[in-house]
Formats: C-alpha cells, sequence, structure tokens
C-alpha cells in the first residue's frame, strides 16, 4: 500500500476515519448502475465481480443502486438484496474487492414511484402520493425506455413495512459480507419523493410540515443504523437535484437543515452528497448554501460528488469544505483512477452507449495504466 501518513502533501491520498471504515484514500467510487445483473432473479454475476475488484484501489466503493426489495424495482436488469441468490452472487463480489486489497458499501435502493407496472405484475408501483413522476424508465428487452407508471399513495399502515424493506435489506449486505451500506435518499427515488414537498401531499404523520416529510427518511437511517451500527452507515441525498424524476422541492433549508441534524443525532458515519450534475467545466466553484449548511449540522464525514477532478477535489478536501470525493463517470471509465491521479495521467474517456446493459464491453474493458508507463 502506498503511504498515506500524516505528512501525505496529496490531499486525495490521506488517510479517512469514515465512522468504522479506515480508507487510505480519499478519491472514492460512485454508486453507478450498470444493468448487467444475471436474469430471472436480478443476481450479481462473476463479471460483475470482476469489475467492481478492478476498482479496488477506490478508497471505498458504493455499489450501484439495490433495490431492497420487489416492490422497489424500476429498472430492467438492476440487481437486489433480498433472495439467498442474489446474497450468493454479492458475496463473490465482496470476496474479490477484498482480494484485492479494497472496501465496498452497498447502495438500498427503492425507487418509489420511478418504476412501471410490468414489473409489479400489472400493479401500480407505491409511493407517498399517487402523482405520477412524469419520467422515463429503462424496461429492457424490445420496449426500451417507457414512461413510469401513476403510483398509488402508500396507506399509513404499510409504511413500516417499507422501512423493514431497507432493514432487511442491510441484513442481506451483512450477510455478503459487505463493509457498510449507503442508503439512497437522492435523485428522486422513494426517500426523496417523501422529502420533497411536489411529490409528498400526504395529510397524515409522514406529510405536510417539514417534520413530517422527514420522517420516514430518519425511521430508514434509524432501522438500518440497528443493523449495522451507525457507525457503518451513510446516506446520499440530492438537494434540489430532483428534476430528472420530476421532483420538486421549496423550504430546502428547512427540510435539509432538520433532516441532517436527525441524522446526526442517529450517529450515521457520513453523508454522500450530489451537489450537481453536468460537466465538469460547468460545476459551480462554490458549494451552494444548502450544501454548507449541510456541512454545518452534520457532524459525520461530508463527502461530495458531481463534476468533480482531481483538482477540484483537491481542493475541496484541502479547504475543509469536504472530507473525501465520490466520482461516477470518471471512474467509470478509469479502473484504476486513483493512480491516475497521483501521477497526472490522462483518463480514459467514458463511453455512453455501454453504460447500462450489455456484457463485458465498456464495462471490464477500460484499459489500466501499464505500470512501467
Ligand atoms: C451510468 C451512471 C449510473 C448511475 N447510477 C447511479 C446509482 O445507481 N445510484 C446513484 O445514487 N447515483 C447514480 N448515478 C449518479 C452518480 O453516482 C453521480 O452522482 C453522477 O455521475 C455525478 O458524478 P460525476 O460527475 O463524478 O460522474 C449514476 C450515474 C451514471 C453516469
Amino acid at each position: 500500500m502506498r503511504d498515506t501518513s500524516p505528512t501525505e502533501t496529496d490531499p486525495l491520498f490521506r488517510a479517512l476515519d469514515l465512522g468504522a471504515l479506515q480508507l487510505p484514500n480519499r478519491v472514492l467510487m460512485a454508486p453507478l448502475t450498470r444493468s448487467r445483473a444475471a436474469q430471472p432473479g436480478d443476481v450479481p454475476t462473476e463479471l460483475n465481480a470482476r469489475y467492481y475488484a478492478q476498482r479496488a484501489s477506490a478508497g471505498l466503493i458504493f455499489t450501484e443502486a439495490t433495490q431492497v426489495s420487489p416492490q422497489g424495482k424500476g429498472y430492467a436488469y438492476t440487481p437486489g438484496i433480498h433472495s439467498a441468490e442474489q446474497v450468493a452472487g454479492w458475496r463473490e463480489v465482496t470476496e474479490a474487492v477484498h482480494a484485492n486489497g479494497g472496501r465496498i458499501a452497498l447502495q438500498l435502493w427503492h425507487v418509489g414511484r420511478m418504476s412501471h407496472v410490468d414489473f409489479h405484475g400489472g400493479e401500480a408501483p407505491v409511493a407517498p402520493s399517487a402523482i405520477d413522476a412524469g419520467a422515463h424508465i429503462f424496461l429492457g428487452g424490445e420496449t426500451g425506455f417507457a414512461p413510469t407508471s401513476t403510483p398509488r399513495a402508500l396507506s399509513r399502515e404499510e409504511i413500516p413495512g417499507v422501512v423493514d424493506q431497507y432493514a432487511r435489506g442491510a441484513e442481506l449486505a451483512k450477510q455478503a459480507g459487505f463493509d457498510g451500506v449507503e442508503i439512497h435518499g437522492a435523485n428522486a427515488y422513494l426517500i426523496h419523493q417523501f422529502l420533497a414537498d411536489g411529490s409528498n401531499h400526504r395529510d397524515d404523520d409522514y406529510g405536510g410540515s417539514v417534520t413530517k416529510r422527514i420522517r420516514f427518511a430518519v425511521e430508514v437511517a434509524e432501522a438500518v443504523a440497528a443493523v449495522w451500527g451507525p457507525e457503518r452507515v451513510g446516506m446520499r441525498l440530492s438537494p434540489g437535484l430532483g428534476s430528472i424524476g420530476g421532483v420538486s422541492e421549496s423550504e430546502l433549508l428547512p427540510t435539509y437543515g432538520a433532516l441532517v441534524t436527525e441524522l446526526s443525532r442517529v450517529g450515521l458515519a457520513y453523508l454522500d452528497i450530489v451537489e450537481y450534475f453536468g460537466a465538469p467545466a460547468e460545476r459551480p466553484a462554490e458549494p451552494g448554501e444548502v450544501h454548507r449548511l449541510i456541512r454545518e449540522r452534520f457532524d459525520g464525514a461530508y463527502l461530495a460528488n458531481g463534476g468533480f477532478l482531481a483538482d477540484s477535489a483537491r481542493r475541496a478536501i484541502d479547504s475543509g469544505r469536504a472530507d473525501g470525493v465520490l466520482f461516477g463517470s470518471t471512474f467509470l471509465a478509469n479502473p484504476d483512477l486513483p493512480e491516475r491521479f497521483r501521477r497526472g495521467a490522462a483518463l480514459n474517456a467514458p463511453q455512453r452507449e455501454t453504460f447500462f446493459g450489455g456484457d463485458a464491453k465498456g464495462y471490464t474493458d477500460y484499459p489500466a495504466l501499464s505500470w512501467a508507463e
């Protein structure tokens, strides 16, 4: 292993204590859906294990979003964490990453209304309220992309059972040998749908006021922390970035201020904040007001994501505004991203046409640097 002592001058290669995990560097792999799980059954494969093992030099790998239940599924070929076969498949992944000296956390996912009746035997997907996302999702096969189906509102009585789906996913992730879990609270999926007033019109104790809208997210965090211990759990949030899934949020500062105060009380190890979607060249140089508020109110680590490259990540860490940075499309295309950053080497360009679905092409065939270079 490289020198990661306190005398390390490159901020990207300073070691980081992330709750119970000791990370040798701060170049983290963002969760990336690749839609290559075996069918039927949404089971991780040996090819998936090879892909993750290639990226084991990340300070920490976050897996692709992984549905905690059949109800939580909204895209074709995404993996699950609710069956014995899936646990066995994931075990091969975690063993391969550990054999290469890496660490890996599973992203726990429930899509809520970002789904289609075809995934649910003709029944409507579930959401806080019966409001269509107005988005498109990937059905696979000959259909390809299709409009989302209008969801039905979860009944008050059903909600504890949905919270429990995350807890069971967390339990199975433990059995599969992960080092921790990340709760997907971002990108217009179920938790975000509860947080946002545009998608949550409930008038019971899960909607209306800020306190009620954050309740579902907090209960999921408590349930997952009860399984793993909070020091191995974090949550991904994307405040104000829900437009892809038709989620609109007013009261951004009160909502996220209250939420992260509660997540701090629960003791989560980190927050993974998607600050921006888009080209690195257009990324705002400074964090937004909501990001600064989250940093201030949350006691654990702040991990930043969205449009970062090596130097912008170094600045974010060096200034103290972030503890680590997640890289998405750059890590997808560069299995040895930390080493490339260390050497200032050129980067492979991501090939968008192979992002979702398919085989090894555009998945495990991105070249690593030759060690002789
Ligand atoms: C192909 C692809 C798949 C993605 N899948 C997920 C996912 O499963 N879960 C998630 O939270 N974000 C997902 N994202 C978002 C990324 O984690 C990240 O937030 C985004 O790419 C911005 O970071 P970047 O600019 O470093 O790429 C995905 C992004 C891409 C490009």
